[in-house]
């Protein structure tokens, strides 16, 4: 990891409000307010509103596309820090983004520009900030595999660092900045795209391979790949959609299981008992020591909560089973609840225990 040096910082007014609603600036629509939310546009406005925080000894919630945030009912009593900031510098196939910078329009950029890499994170709602913290992934491709490197401001060390891609040590929906969450705040991210000529990078994917109608390791129009995944994406009600309540969610709400060896094969005897010998619930090998990955929304369906499920104010998408769902009148202790009856049910059916993909303020399953 190396410093980047100090620049000479100008004092900018940053938006300041107090007590301010939190629940417009997620995807969910749902939280209370926060006692200070500042919004920067600038890097530099940025780290003056970590500094000053971390100085007041403040505690801080960073806040992107607000696409992954469960905020609870009573807020935020703290700094909530908008990160507004714009910037997208193409050159050749490096790409650098700023980390407000909205990640459907960045993908659909890069598109354009005729560079593979990112065309199958199309529709993912949320900010470029935001995808290395969870190594953001869908349709066979992460961040991790284009990202070369991440600038953050370390609160730590107090100055902003470049972290490679080693050091962002990622691994599934996983990575150092969700290890040590209130360390960095991420500024820029930086990635290595691929000119193919027009072409997508290789599906890695059957279900886009299969919509495209082409082999798994094909390349298509970038474009075709970019269209494709949106519509799966959107069959899903995993775009976002403000008038379309079904899409009043956090994309994913729990995070597919990753079970040993030794774990599956107790959990196929759960799913034979349960469900029949002859019923094979999915399951990709992952890593060399046999481990799999297991879908988290088989696991809720198979367990009877099916696509609609419940009757309140939040409830299960009626197109993916592992989206929850505000449908408008929801509070964060209502999807809270229906969050802690799926864990509970799928606990009970398959000894398996869901993991909440979305990040926490405030409030836990
Ligand atoms: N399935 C059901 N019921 C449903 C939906 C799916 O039983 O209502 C089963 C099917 O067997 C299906 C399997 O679940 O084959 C997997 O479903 P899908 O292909 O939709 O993928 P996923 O594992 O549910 C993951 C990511 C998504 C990403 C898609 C596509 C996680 C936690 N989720 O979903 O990412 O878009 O793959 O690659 O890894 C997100 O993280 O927020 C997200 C939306």
């Amino acid at each position: 990891m190396s410093a980047v040096p100090a620049e000479a910082r100008t004092l900018v007014p940053v938006q300041l409000l107090h007590d301010a609603p939190l629940a417009p600036l997620t995807t969910f629509r749902l939280g209370g307010p926060a006692a200070r939310l500042v919004t920067a546009t600038t890097d530099d406005e940025v780290i003056a509103a970590v500094r000053e925080a971390d100085a007041a000894g403040t505690p801080l919630l960073v806040v992107g596309g607000g696409s992954n945030l469960v905020i609870g009912d009573k807020g935020f009593d703290g700094t909530a820090l908008h990160i507004a900031t714009r910037g997208f510098v193409l050159d050749g196939t490096r790409l650098e983004l700023a980390a407000g910078e909205v990640w459907t329009d960045a993908v659909a950029r890069t598109v354009e520009a005729g560079l593979a890499g990112i065309e199958c994170l199309a529709g993912i709602p949320g900010s470029a900030g935001a995808t290395p913290i969870q190594n953001v992934g869908a349709y066979g491709q992460d961040v991790s595999a284009t990202i070369t490197e991440v600038v953050a401001y370390d609160r730590r060390a107090e100055e902003t660092v470049v972290l490679t891609n080693a050091e962002c040590a990622f691994s599934y929906r996983h990575s150092r900045f969700k290890q040590d969450p209130d360390r960095y705040v991420v500024l820029r991210v930086r990635f290595e795209l691929e000119d193919a000529d027009g072409l997508s990078a290789p599906l890695a994917y059957a279900e886009t391979a299969r919509a495209l109608g082409v082999e798994v390791g094909e390349r298509v129009p970038l474009e075709r790949a970019r269209e494709t995944v949106l519509k799966l994406r959107a069959g899903k009600g995993m775009v976002l959609d403000p008038e379309d309540h079904d899409t009043w969610s956090a994309g994913s709400f729990f995070t597919n299981p990753i079970l040993t060896a030794e774990r599956y094969a107790a959990f196929r005897a759960r799913v034979a008992d349960r469900l029949g010998p002859e019923v094979a619930p999915p399951a990709y090998p992952v890593g060399e020591d046999g481990s799999v990955k297991t879908s988290a929304a088989w696991l809720i369906d198979k367990a009877g909560f099916v696509k609609g499920y419940g009757s309140g104010p939040a409830r299960i998408s009626t197109k993916h089973t592992l989206a929850l769902t505000n449908r408008g009148e929801a509070t964060t202790e209502d999807l809270l609840a229906l969050a802690r009856e799926v864990v509970a049910g799928v606990e009970d059916a398959f000894g398996i225990t869901l993991v909440n993909e979305p990040v926490m303020v405030g409030v836990r399953l």
